[in-house]
């Protein structure tokens, strides 16, 4: 069995899709980075994968990418009982009234910038910051704190970075060192004298009791890592949700004439369509068997998330941008899994994901009922060999203006 670390590389995104192909099966064996790996896609690996506790994420992911996206001791590389718990609190920050105050927050920053924005915008950069300006505030982080993290843009640098090796990746990781150290002496001051709002990400971080004890400062500003830097990596989904409107003008003009369910469809069609996250990993907890292969304890397995959501057997048509795919549809919570599969409070599927779409939809209703922009030529192609992609120029607007009608924020408040 060859290694297909190349492969993996040269064909980035495609490399299960093409593995699949070649071995006419949804799943196959390689090695990467040396290592023996079975790679799979579907429903029924989604399921095979999250459910049942049958894979652990310790061990499974290379450190590169660890450190920039998932975090060590955190509730990612957690399992069971402790994982259960601690999977609660992120929860019930993400869901309900706080999961709304978030998204409220995104809308009135989004269009407070909006106003204000110079004549020529790369939106991806205007997402992050805007983002960063939203959920820090929701967050309740101390004002130094929250302008440190918008001054050195890291919770954007963590993410463009993840997918990359040596110098730009060392970087990103000596910053997320400064950063951490910041908001875990946030944690501390926050024990010692308590100031932020009851029920704000960071006093609940903060006063979580695991084992009889609060969390280790640097484990709970790692928590509130992952509150915060992949509520930043939103704006990518953003940037291709203004990307879908410019190629589909006719889906622009329904939903600028108030069609709400078409909202939900397009951004559900965003996250299926547009490329994030490639794979997960995890290791066997136990000897298993897939479909009649074995798989020891231990063994590494990749489930595909792009080869999943482009899955022929799940979605029709599925390289084309079909929003019109989710009217009526009951969308199997294994097929649609660009934020992980399984059951939330169960196995590690996203806690976000319900709050990835709530600002997705604002940020749709913006663009299109209250936004209004140019689009000049420039490079908007996605590469399919970078991880997480984006569009070349990162989507340029010149001319942006507000018309002053607050559809957006009717909707969400
Ligand atoms: C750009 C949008 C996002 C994408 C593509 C994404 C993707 C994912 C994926 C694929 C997983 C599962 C990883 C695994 O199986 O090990 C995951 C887990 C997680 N995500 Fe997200 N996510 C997004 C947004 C968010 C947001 C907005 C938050 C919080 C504010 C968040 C917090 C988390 C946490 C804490 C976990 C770990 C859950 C666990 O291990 O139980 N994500 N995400």
């Amino acid at each position: 069995m060859g290694d297909s670390t190349l492969r993996f590389v040269r064909d980035g995104y495609l490399f299960g899709t093409r593995g699949f192909r070649a071995a006419c099966a949804d799943s196959f064996r390689t090695r990467l980075l040396g290592r023996p790996v079975l790679v799979m896609r579907g429903a029924e690996a989604a399921r095979f994968f999250y459910e049942g506790g049958r894979f652990r994420r310790e061990g499974a992911m290379p450190r590169s990418v660890l450190t920039l996206l998932q975090d060590e001791g955190s509730v990612q590389s957690l399992e069971g009982v402790v994982h259960r718990r601690r999977k609660e609190m992120f929860l019930a920050l993400l869901t309900g009234a706080s999961g709304d105050a978030l998204a409220a927050r995104f809308g009135q920053e989004l269009r407070r910038r909006a106003a204000v924005a110079g004549k020529r915008v790369v939106l991806l950069d205007f997402f992050h910051d805007v983002l960063t300006r939203a959920v820090t505030t929701w967050a309740g982080l101390p004002a130094d704190v929250a302008d440190d993290l918008l001054r050195t843009g890291v919770l954007a640098q963590m993410v463009d970075a993840a997918g990359t090796v040596g110098p730009a990746n060392w970087a990103a990781r000596a910053r997320r060192a400064r950063a951490e150290r910041l908001i875990a002496e946030a944690v501390e001051r926050e024990r010692a004298q308590p100031t932020a709002a009851p029920g704000s990400p960071l006093a609940v971080v903060a006063s979580y009791v695991e084992a009889g004890g609060h969390l280790p400062p640097e484990i709970a500003a790692v928590e509130l890592l992952n509150l915060l830097r992949p509520t930043v990596a939103i704006g990518r989904y953003l940037t291709f949700a203004a990307l879908a409107l410019h190629r589909h003008p006719g889906w622009r003009d329904d939903l600028a004439g108030g069609d709400e369910a078409g909202v939900h469809w397009f951004a559900q069609e965003v996250r299926r369509f547009y490329p994030f996250f490639p794979v997960v990993g995890g290791r066997a907890t136990q000897r298993l068997t897939w479909k009649g292969e074995p798989v020891q304890e231990g063994d590494w397995v990749l489930l595909d998330l792009y080869a999943t959501t482009h899955d022929p057997a799940l979605w029709d048509q599925p390289n084309r941008f079909l929003p019109q795919r989710f009217d009526g549809a009951t969308v199997d919570r294994n097929a649609l899994i660009p934020q992980g599969g399984g059951d939330y409070a169960e196995g590690h599927r996203c806690p976000g994901e319900p709050v990835t779409v709530d600002l997705l939809e604002v940020g749709i209703r913006m663009l299109t009922r209250e936004l209004v922009y140019d689009v000049p030529e420039q490079d908007l192609r996605i590469s399919l060999r970078t991880f997480p992609t984006r569009p070349k120029s990162g989507f340029i607007v010149t001319g942006l203006r507000t018309t002053g009608r607050h559809a957006a924020e009717r909707a969400v408040v």
